[in-house]
């Protein structure tokens, strides 16, 4: 069935892609962008930034009042911020919160109320295997993403009985524009400075030799196209999808040890 499609942050990667797969599938597919950028044909773009609720109210009312419903949302949008917590200002954390965590939480209740009259809806959140993790230099960033972990869990049991299902999607590291946007603190006398470039420099090959993002937008319309999908579906390679194995399994000590290791600390 064709469905009406909200998509938060278009202009590259993940967002740029499902987009293209979504309007090739025959969906209904609206965008977010925030200034003006090449999008797949068919695509409806709509302005939104995270940070402003009065820009999410408005985008989301408008998909509304044109289509009458809104079947899936696919919170994507986002921002990175790397670098060892103990230099990262407390800005920097509320930077991130605000747009991967705020922004999202904001997004869902406008879109809630549509979905709960209509008795149906899809809400895709955009998490992270780092998430279930953990990553070293990647503190402010996955705090947000754990974040959207415990909202989504409580979501998805809050909103079932209106048969609004919430699933998280995990993915590892993929080529997108993420590794170039990244904002990173790290003190110019910082004692993280060694561990971290080479922390980094690990992080950035993975992410550089990364999966294409089209892998992800195909599973993405496989999901929407259940009927009853599962809560989480984890997207990356097969060490990756393995960490998050390990760590469910493992003794505390021993994982830690091994991605200590991994990320050469
Ligand atoms: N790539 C990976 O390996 C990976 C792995 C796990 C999870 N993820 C998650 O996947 C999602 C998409 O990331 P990506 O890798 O595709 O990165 P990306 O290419 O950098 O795309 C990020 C998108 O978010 C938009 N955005 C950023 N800040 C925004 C704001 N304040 N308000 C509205 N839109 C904003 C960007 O728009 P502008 O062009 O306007 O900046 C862009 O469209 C994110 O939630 C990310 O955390 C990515």
């Amino acid at each position: 069935m064709k469905k009406v499609i909200l998509i938060t942050g278009i202009s590259s990667g993940f967002g740029k892609e499902m987009a293209r797969v979504l309007v090739e599938k025959g969906h209904t597919v609206y965008g977010t962008i925030r200034s003006k950028c090449d999008v797949a044909e068919g695509v409806k773009t709509i302005y939104m930034e995270l940070a402003d609720g009065e820009s999410i109210k408005k985008a989301i009312s408008h998909i509304h009042d044109i289509e009458g419903h809104i079947d899936v949302l696919i919170n994507n949008a986002g921002m990175h911020s790397g670098g060892p917590i103990e230099d990262s200002p407390e800005d920097v954390f509320r930077k991130q919160m605000d747009i991967n965590f705020h922004g999202w939480v904001n997004t869902i209740k406008n879109v809630v109320p549509f979905m709960r009259k209509q008795n149906s809806g899809l809400i895709i959140n955009i998490s992270s295997i780092g998430a279930l993790t953990g990553l070293p230099f990647q503190g402010v960033y996955t705090s947000a993403k754990f974040a959207i972990e415990g909202l989504s869990y409580a979501l998805r049991l809050e909103l079932k009985q209106f048969n609004i299902h919430v699933v998280v999607v995990n993915p590892g590291d993929f080529k997108t524009r993420n590794v170039e946007t990244r904002e990173i603190s790290v003190a110019d006398n910082s004692v993280y400075k060694k561990q971290f470039k080479k922390s980094l420099a690990i992080i950035e090959k993975e992410e550089g030799n990364g999966k294409d993002p089209e892998i992800l937008a195909n599973k993405i319309a496989r999901i929407i196209e259940k009927k009853n999908p599962k809560y989480r579906y984890l997207v990356g390679s097969f060490i990756q999808k393995s960490a998050v194995c390990f760590k469910r399994i493992m003794p505390e000590r021993i994982f830690t040890h091994l991605i200590s290791k991994y990320y050469g600390m």
